[in-house]
């Protein structure tokens, strides 16, 4: 039996559903309600792993990285104890590796491959929607996020759900890979403002810190966003290293679902 964790999220609630298209069994948990097994990473009492083989654990990273770590490191002793033979782990993109919040990744990768079971790891790249969301214009018109002129790999979130179903449909296959799925062509932030038709004119990262700090923001997700916009002036977020075809036969276009997603979050 296969078990999805984070399945009321936007990512494992469509691998679930792809997995049920294609006949698989799944368990879907989460805090919700809804769910067919309801699991809270923070409460170790309710992390119940029996009767299952292969376990999807979507990472629950918004949080610091003391609570994520903690958290990982709670389902990964719960699931090596109850006997779970797979464990397939959506991590972080090699092109993401500055990125304020890869360290937890990084730390599960290791706790993952030392834990006894078989393993398969996803390098998600950062998702398109997201980009396009950070990149939309403000009031005035204006995409004013300094992103600079960097390419950025995002990928389609629908494409890293289509490759997390890959894998689960025959895990011994997947074993002991670790897959980078970045999005096959990059795009900027200027190219994106340029398709949808708005000025971009970056702040500055202190001008952007500003800013966040009068959101009502975590503590931890100002310096998380700013490390994207960061990564990706200084160019670190484009890579030509993926796997994704390998899992996924005809990817979406990044760049659109990007586009499309800005224009969404644009503010009226
Ligand atoms: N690659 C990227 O660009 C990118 C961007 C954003 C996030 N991420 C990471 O990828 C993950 C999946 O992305 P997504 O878009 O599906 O995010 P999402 O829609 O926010 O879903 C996050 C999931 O994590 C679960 N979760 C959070 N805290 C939990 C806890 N303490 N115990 C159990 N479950 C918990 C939530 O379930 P309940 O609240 O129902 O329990 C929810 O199902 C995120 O959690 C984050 O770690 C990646």
């Amino acid at each position: 039996m296969i078990l999805i964790t984070g399945a009321s999220g936007q990512l494992a609630s469509m691998v679930a559903e792809r997995a049920r298209q294609n006949g698989l069994a799944v368990i879907r948990a989460s805090r919700s309600p809804d769910a067919d097994r309801q699991m809270d990473f923070d409460q170790p009492d309710t992390l119940d792993f029996s009767g299952v083989d292969t376990l999807l654990l979507t990472s629950a990273g918004y949080a610091e990285d003391d609570v994520v770590m903690r958290r990982h490191g709670a389902v990964l002793a719960a699931a090596s104890a109850e006997g779970v033979k797979h464990i397939i782990y959506t991590s972080l993109s090699k092109a993401s590796h500055h990125l304020g919040f890869a360290l937890a990744h990084r730390w599960t990768e290791r706790q993952i491959m030392a834990s006894g079971m078989d393993w398969t790891i996803l390098r998600n790249g950062l998702y398109a929607e997201l980009i396009g969301a950070l990149a939309a214009p403000g009031r005035d018109g204006r995409i004013t996020s300094p992103f600079g002129n960097g390419g950025i790999s995002a990928v389609a979130r629908g494409d890293l759900a289509e490759a997390a179903v890959a894998v689960l449909s025959d895990p011994a296959a997947h074993a002991g890979r670790c897959y980078e799925l970045s999005g096959m062509k990059a795009f900027s932030v200027p190219e994106l403002a340029a398709r949808i038709g708005c000025p971009y004119e970056p702040a500055s990262l202190e001008a952007e810190r500003t800013r966040l700090a009068a959101l009502p923001l975590l503590p931890f997700q100002a310096p998380m966003l700013l490390s994207i916009c960061s990564a990706a002036a200084a160019g670190f977020l484009q890579t030509e290293a993926s796997d994704l075809e390998t899992l996924v036969p005809q990817p979406q276009d990044a760049f659109a679902v990007a586009c499309a997603a800005a224009n969404s979050a644009r503010m009226t």
